[in-house]
């Protein structure tokens, strides 16, 4: 399993709206809209890849030089339960680190809170909806 940055515009970013759109949209009845994707060409995006198959991916928006926030974590539905969503946000939290980055932050849908609380990510404030279900503002500092 490779970790690697996926840059915006040629193939692999097309796979990872795929898989983006399958995990995370198509099980709510909701495409992936303008509003999702604006600004993505600014943003880092990153894949775990299986004999050169995108099994999971994973984006960083970086709102300053040191904090930045994780959005959009999918694991395919075969891979899942193998340490995979572990290994992607690991590896992510690294390379950002290296990068200069000290603290995350993230919008974790409410039945993912747990899978992050593993990862040593703390909830803060109350839950509220974000693309029509509950979620819950997390935080982790890397250094
Ligand atoms: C959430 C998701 C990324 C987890 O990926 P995964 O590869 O199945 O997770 P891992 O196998 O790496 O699990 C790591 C640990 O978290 C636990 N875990 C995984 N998903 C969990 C969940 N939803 N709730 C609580 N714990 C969870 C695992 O049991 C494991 O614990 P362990 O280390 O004690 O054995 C994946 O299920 C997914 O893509 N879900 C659909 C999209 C989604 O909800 N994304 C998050 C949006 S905020």
């Amino acid at each position: 399993m490779i970790f690697r940055e996926i840059f915006f515009g040629p193939e692999q970013y097309r796979r990872a709206l795929a898989l983006r759109e399958e995990i995370l949209r198509a099980p709510l009845g909701l495409p992936l809209g303008e509003d999702d994707l604006q600004g993505e060409s600014d943003q880092l995006h990153f894949g775990l890849f299986d004999n050169g198959e995108l099994v999971a991916c994973v984006i960083a928006i970086p709102l300053t030089a040191e904090h930045a926030r994780i959005r959009q974590t999918a694991v395919a539905e075969a891979y899942r339960g193998q340490g995979l969503g572990r290994s992607i946000m690991t590896q992510l939290e690294t390379t950002l680190a290296a990068r200069g980055f000290a603290s995350l932050s993230l919008h974790a849908r409410s039945t993912a809170v747990g899978f992050y609380e593993k990862l040593g990510y703390q909830t803060v404030g109350s839950e509220f909806i974000e693309v029509s279900i509950p979620h819950r503002k997390m935080v982790k500092r890397l250094t």
